[in-house]
């Protein structure tokens, strides 16, 4: 593998589309939108200063695909048209950069707090709840899903029209589509529910809604995690889901592994990583883009030697906005957290942000 193999440009093969290098700035919340769901230019600012740090692929922090999938404060919104114009300044700033730009769409599903939404949480079953006023989520009826469906669907079109490249589908850390896909939180017995195929239906249909209602050209992926203990999602499940995902066609599957170099956990007996298991487990998949744990030029490289397509990165872009731009010095070996607010400060997080960020350990300096 040649070392430089990072910087060198990429295609889809759904859509053949290029991305300049093979670095993705991971989905990250950072709550400094607007209350009404319009992004805002703090946001906006966060974003643009990792695209000119030279990252391939930008993606958006979970969007929320209607009111009530909204999970935190300051989440910028793609549920209505009002939100176009803002999305438009995003999507233009960016495209003035060699990056793409991906929205990430979810919906919290139990982990969309009533206090902020005014809704009941829904869920795939009634399940117990803290975030709900009665203490329990409410079990999606037919209708919900196909208003679930509906809402993925209108807010992939609404990204298109705005001028993104193209989404991601957050199935993953425990939302909506991951307490579907899950066994201890998916406890129906109709057609969304049962067998690992019936669990996976809703994330199908989203994707195939989607599909249908969005040019070839406008890309396509799914985020997931591999395992979950506490919703029952096992790594037998996630490579079956891999090959599920495989057969609707789709331009990417991004891991979510928390650390890329973590071997397999209990469910399985495995000395290999997440990434290395659901590569080697069928041949022509869609691009692979793996995520957790990567700071260095080599830890990246290391990644790509496991077979992952693309690198992607979360809190290493945080405090270092050029990551991506500097890892072509290949003993890169960035500052490790905490940051100063300072340093955060310069690199274009609110204050909102900021006091976030104090949530993770010792990430800020206090
Ligand atoms: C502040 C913060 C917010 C995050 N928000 C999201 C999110 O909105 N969607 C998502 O899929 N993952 C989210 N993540 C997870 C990251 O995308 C990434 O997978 C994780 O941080 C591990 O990668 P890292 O070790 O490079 O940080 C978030 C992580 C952080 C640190």
């Amino acid at each position: 593998m040649s070392k430089t193999k990072i910087f060198q440009t990429y295609r889809f093969s759904r859509t053949n589309k290029k991305i300049e290098n093979r670095t993705v700035l991971a989905a990250m919340t950072n709550k400094q939108s607007h209350e009404n769901g319009i992004i805002s230019d703090d946001e906006i600012k966060w974003l643009l200063m990792r695209a000119k740090g030279g990252f391939g692929i930008i993606t958006t922090a979970a969007t929320n695909v209607s009111k009530e999938a909204k999970a935190w404060s300051g989440e910028f919104g793609v549920y209505d048209d009002f939100h176009i114009p803002n999305l438009k300044k995003l999507t233009s700033a960016i495209h003035q950069t060699k990056s793409l730009i991906f929205a990430q769409l979810f919906h919290g599903g139990m982990k969309s707090p009533q206090r902020i939404t005014g809704y009941i949480p829904l869920s795939a079953s009634e399940l117990n709840c803290n975030e709900s006023a009665t203490g329990k989520t409410k079990k999606a009826s037919c209708i919900d899903i196909k208003k679930i469906i509906n809402d993925f669907t209108m807010s992939a079109v609404r990204c298109h029209e705005a001028g993104f490249n193209g989404i991601e589908l957050h199935a993953a850390h425990g939302y909506l589509i991951s307490q579907f896909l899950g066994k201890k939180t998916n406890l129906r017995y109709d057609n969304w529910g049962g067998s690992l195929k019936k669990r996976a239906k809703l994330l199908v249909e989203i994707l195939r809604s989607i599909k249908k209602h969005t040019p070839e050209s406008f890309i396509i992926g799914v985020r997931i995690s591999p395992e979950i203990e506490q919703l029952g999602i096992e790594l037998n499940d996630s490579i079956k889901l891999v090959g599920i995902l495989k057969n609707e066609v789709i331009d990417f599957i991004h891991l979510s592994c928390w650390d890329v170099f973590a071997k397999s956990g209990p469910s399985i007996r495995n000395q290999r990583t997440f990434t290395e298991i659901i590569i080697d487990s069928y041949k022509n998949l869609p691009t692979i883009i793996s995520t957790g744990n990567i700071w260095s030029s080599l830890d990246a490289h290391n990644l790509l030697k496991q077979g992952a397509d693309l690198v992607g990165v979360g809190r290493v872009a945080i405090g270092h906005p050029n990551w991506a731009y500097n890892i072509s010095n290949l003993n890169y070996n960035p500052q490790r957290p905490p940051f100063s607010i300072n340093e955060l400060e310069k690199a274009n997080l609110n204050r909102t942000f900021i006091s976030y960020m104090k949530n993770w350990n010792n990430f800020v300096k206090e």
